[in-house]
């Protein structure tokens, strides 16, 4: 059933593009947004569609654009990287794999991250977690997961996402939310011994048969909720007391996303296995299951590899991605800028009485929209992501119905995160005006 074309006043070759894309490719292909903005070039935090009208950027693709577009240097180290390799090595050997592969361990810095296996999206990469995981404990057959995670669509990366699997295998343990970024306690309080509580009484249902725990830094997807450190050390410190594979997803939070080059470093935690996406390279399709090598050795030629994975290109982005990081303070700004989105998103809170809560850290943060005047809170959503297309800010289509993802570039700057905000007020005024 193909559906009918988003139409934007004034937007003429955008509206061409919209229908033409409608007419030969699924809509299945597509996330909604009620905009589906047209880029024709992008620059840093800035993106231009086809009429010439810029945008801030504040969803970086999908969180993949760390570095921003078309980073001057990213670019001219990809571009050197790349040039005389062949396009794909497939049963062939390259420098830059073992390049890519030396410098991610190094940057990951930790005992445990010993070896990486490519893949070629995030999805693919827990699965490769999951299977290296299930050869660790052959004898072990129950995979738990934390609840409401997202880790992809495909496979065993969608059987544990979300609170239900088909998978008659997939168990759940609750995922600490707060409402409220301000509301996160830093200590547990006695009320949280139910995360140990869940933990033994699914030990105890299930006696030396989990093999792993599969969780994330902070749920995107259900809406950004971004748990305390001592959450996912409970977690972690469980896994080690009872042998059970700890795999971290990072898919999204990795590489400066949360303020931190990687998330487990920031919440002092030790996963045996850690996969990453997204901003690995920057917008090349590649992510790596990392860890340790007792583990990922496990499986034999061939059981682990496809077509694309670890190709030439793949590493040289991550070769290049991880020259930037190395040469410019990103994980600096991003954790700088953090603080002004925080207080800008506050301020709109206390402006606009149809804004709920916001919840966040990095440059990774989620704006509750509320029902207002009749509109339910999706559509209020719905009508912020266009108000604010109007006003020149693109963002994605809102998570879990009501919650806008404010996810920039972490080179984005002061200057932008400002300007971004002044539109995005003067998007949201005009909802009340609408709304009046
Ligand atoms: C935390 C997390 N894990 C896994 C995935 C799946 O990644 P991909 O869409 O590249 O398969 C995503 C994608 O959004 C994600 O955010």
């Amino acid at each position: 059933m193909a559906s009918t074309p988003i139409y934007i006043e004034n937007d003429s070759r955008s509206n061409e593009i919209r229908k033409q894309t409608i007419d030969l490719i699924p809509k299945s292909h597509k996330t909604y947004t009620p905009t589906q903005l047209v880029v024709n070039r992008a620059e840093g935090a800035r993106l231009w569609n086809p009429e010439g009208r810029e945008f801030i950027d504040f969803s970086s693709g999908v969180l993949v654009a760390n570095l921003g577009h078309n980073h001057p240097y990213f670019e001219e180290r990809y571009a050197s990287y790349i040039s005389n390799l062949p396009r794909n090595a497939y049963n062939m050997l390259t420098e830059i794999e073992v390049t890519a592969a030396r410098r991610l361990i190094k940057n990951l810095n930790h005992k445990k991250m010993e070896k990486v296996l490519w893949s070629t999206c995030g999805s693919a990469g827990i699965i490769k977690a999951i299977w290296s995981a299930l050869q660790y404990h052959p004898d072990r057959h129950i995979i738990l997961s934390t609840k409401y995670g997202f880790h992809g669509k495909k496979g065993l990366a969608g059987d544990i996402t979300g609170e239900k699997s088909k998978n008659p295998n997939v168990r759940w343990i609750d995922f600490i939310m707060f409402t409220d970024q301000r509301d996160v306690p830093a200590q547990p309080s006695d009320q949280d011994h139910w995360i140990g509580q869940q933990l033994d009484a699914l030990k105890q249902e299930y006696p030396n048969q989990i093999s792993m725990l599969v969780t994330e830094p902070y749920l995107g997807a259900k809406g950004s909720f971004h748990p305390p450190s001592w959450y996912l050390r409970q977690l972690n410190d469980w896994c080690d007391e009872n042998n059970i594979v700890f795999i971290l997803d990072e898919v999204q939070s990795c590489h400066g996303r949360t303020g931190e080059m990687y998330a487990f470093k920031k919440h002092g935690l030790d996963p045996d296995l850690v996969v990453l996406g997204k901003g690995i390279g920057n917008g090349e399709p590649i992510s790596a299951v990392t860890g340790r090598a007792d583990i990922l050795d496990l499986m034999d030629y061939g059981e682990a590899s496809d077509t694309f994975s670890g190709n030439p290109r793949g590493c040289a982005a991550v070769v290049a991605t991880l020259d930037t990081f190395e040469k410019f303070p990103i994980v600096e700004n991003c954790y700088k800028m953090s603080g002004i989105v925080a207080n800008q998103l506050y301020k709109l809170i206390e402006e606009f009485e149809f804004l709920g809560h916001a919840r966040g850290e990095g440059l990774v943060w989620g704006l509750e929209i509320n029902a207002y005047a009749g509109r339910s809170a999706d559509e209020m959503a719905n009508e912020s992501v266009l108000q604010a297309y109007h006003h020149g800010i693109h963002l994605i289509g809102p998570l879990a119905g009501n919650v806008l993802r404010i996810s920039p570039p972490l080179i984005i700057s002061h200057t932008e995160v400002i300007e971004g905000f002044n539109r995005l007020y003067k998007a949201f005024d005009a909802i009340s005006n609408m709304t009046r």
